[in-house]
């Protein structure tokens, strides 16, 4: 039996879960508690990072305790202690791995240094038991990426947004419609009494022969409509949300199609193919049916883990730690591990031109 504690503090989620691994059943998740931050950054927009670190600093403490007493383990029986040291906000990266380094060391148990795009890849190993390969699509703040999946440690990236991140598209239209953040839950929910065919906004990339994705033209598109009849009703909010929700879904569906097709010509003797999705994005509904389409039509398994465990989570970097501990493979040196604002997850693909904030949410 293996039991992680894991720690996530990259953005502004301040979280800790343990998880355990025995050889007899399948992994197990024995808390997973999440302190999430929205409340003190909603007034400014968005995640301020000064803000979030020291929210970080006060929290985390307690927040380790409850996943402990959660879990019904002591720190005794902890086998090791996994903490996200990228990429992300660094000040939140110092507090929980620097709160990781000085448990392992009380504690004289080992400590794993986790890429937060790691997590993310894994967790459908941890939740449906999935094999490798298989295709991730990552959909949040921060990121929107197609990465190829083939072990632990072996990714490619095969896509990434050559501008914005398809959660902060969702986050500036709803900004820019003056609907609270996080935008993504808000635009959906208008969306419900909107005409998705009144504006006709751009599928951005759509029929590109280059991989990426784009949303800033979208953005734009979306701010000119708005400007053009303002003052809006709620009518027209409705109708601009829809409309933009349609698009970036035709936009998505594009793109994630020429990654099944590619998928199925590395992979052609792969019997079940598998796209799983993960980030925040991943809660939006109209997304995750057109997904669910695209991979029946495709003849892949679609994995949408529990929303929980697809936005940020502790119990994802505990889970990598384990599947890291198995490999074989940590890090020599993880007490001398320093915080990554940027770490890609595929040393190989080369940064895209525009693409990713620094520091940016993962
Ligand atoms: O994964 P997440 O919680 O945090 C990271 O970025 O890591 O994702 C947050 C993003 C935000 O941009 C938020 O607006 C978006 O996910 N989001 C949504 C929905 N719920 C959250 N976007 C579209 N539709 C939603 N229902
Ligand atoms: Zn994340």
């Amino acid at each position: 039996m293996i039991r992680v504690l894991g720690i996530e503090t990259s953005c502004d989620e301040t979280a800790a879960s343990v998880v355990a691994l025995d050889d007899a059943s399948a992994p197990r998740i024995l808390s997973n508690v999440v302190l999430s931050q929205i409340a003190e950054h909603a007034a400014f927009g968005g995640v301020v990072p000064e803000i979030a670190a020291r929210a970080h600093v006060e929290a985390l403490d307690g927040i380790v305790e409850a996943a402990l007493a959660d879990s019904g383990t002591d720190l005794r029986d902890i086998d090791a202690i996994a903490a996200t040291a990228g990429p992300g906000l660094v000040g939140g990266l110092i507090v929980g791995l620097m709160t990781a380094k000085a448990i392992a060391a009380a504690a004289g148990k080992p400590l794993l240094a986790i890429n937060h795009l790691e997590g993310h890849a894994l967790t459908a190993r941890l939740t449906d038991g999935l094999a490798f390969p298989y295709l991730l699509l990552l959909v949040s703040g921060g990121h929107t990426q197609i990465v190829r999946v083939a072990g632990v440690g072996d990714y490619r990236r095969w896509a990434t947004t050559i501008d914005d991140a398809l959660g902060e598209a969702f986050d500036k239209t709803a900004k820019m419609l003056g609907l609270p953040y996080p935008g993504g839950p808000n635009v959906e929910k208008a969306a419900v009494a909107g005409d998705p065919t009144r504006f006709a906004f751009p599928r951005p990339m759509k029929g590109s022969a280059q991989p990426d994705f784009s949303f800033s033209g979208l953005k734009t598109a979306v701010r000119q409509a708005a400007q053009a009849i303002a003052p809006l009703t709620e009518q027209d909010v409705a109708d601009v949300c829809a409309s933009f929700q349609t698009a970036v879904s035709d936009a998505l569906a594009d793109r994630v199609s020429r990654a099944l097709a590619r998928f199925k010509t590395e992979f052609p003797h792969e019997k079940q193919p598998a796209l799983v999705v993960a980030g925040g994005v991943a809660a939006n509904r109209m997304i995750k049916a057109t997904l669910e389409t695209l991979c029946d039509k495709a003849g892949f398994r679609f994995v949408a883990p529990p929303l929980k465990l697809c936005t940020d989570n502790a119990a994802m970097i505990a889970w990598a730690g384990i599947e890291r501990l198995n490999e074989n493979l940590e890090e020599d040196d993880a007490f001398d591990f320093v915080p990554r604002s940027r770490w890609p997850l595929d040393a190989v693909s080369a940064p895209v031109v525009g693409s990713g904030r620094r520091g940016a949410k993962a």
